[in-house]
C-alpha cells in the first residue's frame, strides 16, 4: 500500500479522529478505516459494498463513468481486437504481456493440462441427466481438491502455480463434459493441436460419429467472449473467491465458491436470464409491456442484461460484443431469428427511453454474450458455465495476488445489530 500523504477527519460525539487517505494510480482516493473501530469504537455500514474498497489490487481497473476497463493498464477494446484469451490469461496472471517464447511456454503448459483425471468421469455419472451444467460444475470443480491434492498447499508458491495452470486448463473440459452429460452424448477429449477456443467448441459440438471442423469465425467469437469475461475487478464472485481464500482454503474449493456466486441471475446468470426473458417477451409488439414493467416500482421485473453496479455508461465489453454479435449472426444467417429480432428491438427501445437514460441503465456484457451464444447453438443452460470458464483466470489471478500479500488477514466483516438485547431463558411451562 502506498504511503498516505492526506488524511480525513471524522468527528463523532464531539471527538475528532484522523483517518489516513490513500491516493491510487487510478480511481478515487480511499479512506483507511482499518483502525476506526479501535480508535472510535464505531463500524462503517455498507451492505452492498457500494462505497467500499475491499483490497489493494494491481490487476484490473474500471472507470464506470467513462466506460473504461483496463487489464494491467491495457484497454479491453485493444485486447479484444489485438490479443487472444490465453495471452490475456498470461497478462492477468503474471502482470505484463508475454514475449513470444513466454507465450509459447505458457500455452504449452495450459494445453498439456486440459485433460481431467479419468476417475473424475464417474463423478459426472452421479448427477441426473437433467442436472443444470452449473450444478455439475460447482460439484466437479470442488472435487478437484480430492484428485489434485498435490497442488492444494497454498503456502507453496510452486503448488499455487500448478493449481493456477490446472484451473485455467481444465475448466473448458469440465464445462464441455457437463454439457455432453446433460445431452446424453459421449465426452470428447481435448486435443492438443487446437486453440483454447477451438478445443472448447469441439469438445462441446463434436460427436464420434463424424468429423468436426471448427469454423474460424466461431472460434474467434468464442475466444473474444472468453477474453471479454476474463476479469472484472472486485465483482461479487471475485469477492467470494477472495473471502473464501482468506481462510486458507484450497484454490479448487475457492473457485467452486466463485462459480456458485456467479450462478445468480443478478451476476453471471444474467446472460441465461436475458435469453429466457427474450423468449418470454416472444414478439417485438410485446416489448412496450415489458419496458413498462421494468419501470414499475411495484413490479420486481428487471430487464436482464441491462444495468451495472459500476458502469454508468456503456459497458466497454458490450460495445465489442455487439460488433461480434452482428458478425456471428450474419455468418450464420440467423439475423431473422425471432429471439434475436426481439433483442435488437428491445435494445433500441430501452436506449431511447428516459427511465433507462436517467438511471444510466445500458446493455451490459450479458445482453450480447447471450445473443451470440444462442446463435452459436449453445443452450441457455451453458451460458453461465461459459462465463465461469472465462472468469476462472480472473478469480485465480486475484487469488494469487491476495495469497502473496504479506498483510493477508481473514475477511471477517461486522454488522449493524438490530436483534433482541440480553434476556433470560424462559422455561416452556411459563411461555
Ligand atoms: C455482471 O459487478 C460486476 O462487475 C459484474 C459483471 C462482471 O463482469 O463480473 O459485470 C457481470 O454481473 C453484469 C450485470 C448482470 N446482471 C444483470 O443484467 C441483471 C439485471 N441488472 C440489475 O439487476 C442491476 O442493474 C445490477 C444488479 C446489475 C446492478 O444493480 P445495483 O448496482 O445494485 O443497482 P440497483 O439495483 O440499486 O438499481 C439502481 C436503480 C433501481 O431503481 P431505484 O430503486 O433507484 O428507483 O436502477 C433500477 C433499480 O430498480 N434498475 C433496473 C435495472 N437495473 C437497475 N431497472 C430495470 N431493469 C434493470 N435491469
Amino acid at each position: 500500500m502506498t504511503k498516505s500523504n492526506k488524511s480525513a477527519t471524522l468527528t463523532i460525539d464531539g471527538k475528532s479522529h484522523e483517518l489516513p487517505v490513500f491516493s491510487p494510480t487510478a480511481g478515487p482516493d480511499v479512506v483507511d478505516i482499518r483502525k476506526l473501530y479501535a480508535q472510535a469504537h464505531v463500524f462503517t455500514y455498507d451492505p452492498g459494498f457500494t462505497s467500499t474498497a475491499s483490497c489493494d489490487s494491481t490487476i484490473t481497473f474500471i472507470d464506470g463513468d467513462k466506460g473504461e476497463l483496463l487489464h494491467r493498464g491495457y484497454p479491453i477494446d485493444q485486447l479484444a481486437g489485438k490479443s487472444h484469451y490465453l495471452e490475456v490469461c498470461y497478462l492477468l496472471l503474471y502482470g505484463d504481456l508475454p514475449s513470444a517464447s513466454q507465450l509459447e511456454d505458457f500455452e504449452a503448459r495450459v494445453t498439456n493440462h486440459t485433460m481431467l483425471h479419468e476417475q473424475m468421469h464417474f463423478l459426472f455419472r452421479g448427477f441426473r441427466r437433467d442436472a443444470p451444467p452449473m450444478a455439475i460444475m460447482v460439484g466437479v470443480v470442488g472435487a478437484l481438491s480430492a484428485f489434485y491434492h498435490d497442488s492444494t498447499d497454498i503456502s507453496d508458491p510452486w503448488q499455487r502455480e500448478v493449481a493456477s495452470i490446472r484451473m485455467v486448463a481444465k475448466m473448458p473440459t469440465i464445462a464441455a463434459m457437463a454439457f455432453k452429460y446433460t445431452i446424453g452424448q459421449p465426452f470428447e477429449y481435448p486435443r492438443n493441436d487446437l486453440s483454447y477456443a477451438a478445443n472448447f467448441l469441439r469438445m462441446c459440438f463434436a460427436v464420434p460419429a463424424e468429423n468436426y471442423e471448427v469454423n474460424p469465425i466461431l472460434e474467434r467469437a468464442m475466444d473474444r467472449i472468453f477474453t471479454l469475461h476474463a476479469d472484472h475487478e472486485q465483482n461479487a464472485s471475485t469477492s467470494t473467491v477472495r473471502l473464501a481464500s482468506s481462510s486458507g482454503a484450497n484454490p479448487f474449493a475457492c473457485i467452486a465458491a466463485g462459480i456458485a456466486c456467479l450462478w445468480g441471475p443478478a451476476h453471471g446468470g444474467a446472460n441465461q436470464a436475458c435469453l429466457e426473458m427474450l423468449r418470454e417477451i416472444g414478439t417485438v409488439d410485446r416489448i412496450p409491456e415489458y419496458i413498462r414493467r421494468a419501470k414499475d416500482k411495484d413490479d420486481d421485473f428487471r430487464l436482464m442484461g441491462f444495468g451495472h453496479r459500476v458502469y454508468k455508461n456503456f459497458d466497454p465489453r458490450a460495445t465489442v460484443l455487439k460488433q461480434s454479435a452482428d458478425e456471428v449472426l450474419e455468418l450464420l444467417g440467423v439475423e431473422d431469428n425471432p429471439v434475436l429480432q426481439v433483442a435488437k428491438a428491445l435494445e433500441k427501445a430501452a436506449l431511447a427511453d428516459d427511465y433507462f437514460a436517467e438511471k444510466k441503465l445500458f446493455p451490459n456484457v450479458d445482453f450480447y454474450s447471450g445473443i451470440i451464444l444462442e446463435a452459436m447453438g449453445f443452450p441457455t443452460s451453458m451460458f453461465t458455465p461459459i462465463f465461469a470458464v472465462s472468469r476462472t483466470v480472473g478469480w485465480i489471478s486475484q487469488w494469487k495476488e491476495m495469497i502473496a500479500d504479506p498483510q493477508l488477514k481473514i475477511g471477517r466483516p461486522r454488522q449493524l445489530y438490530h436483534g433482541a438485547t440480553l434476556r433470560d431463558y424462559v422455561d416452556i411451562e411459563k411461555r
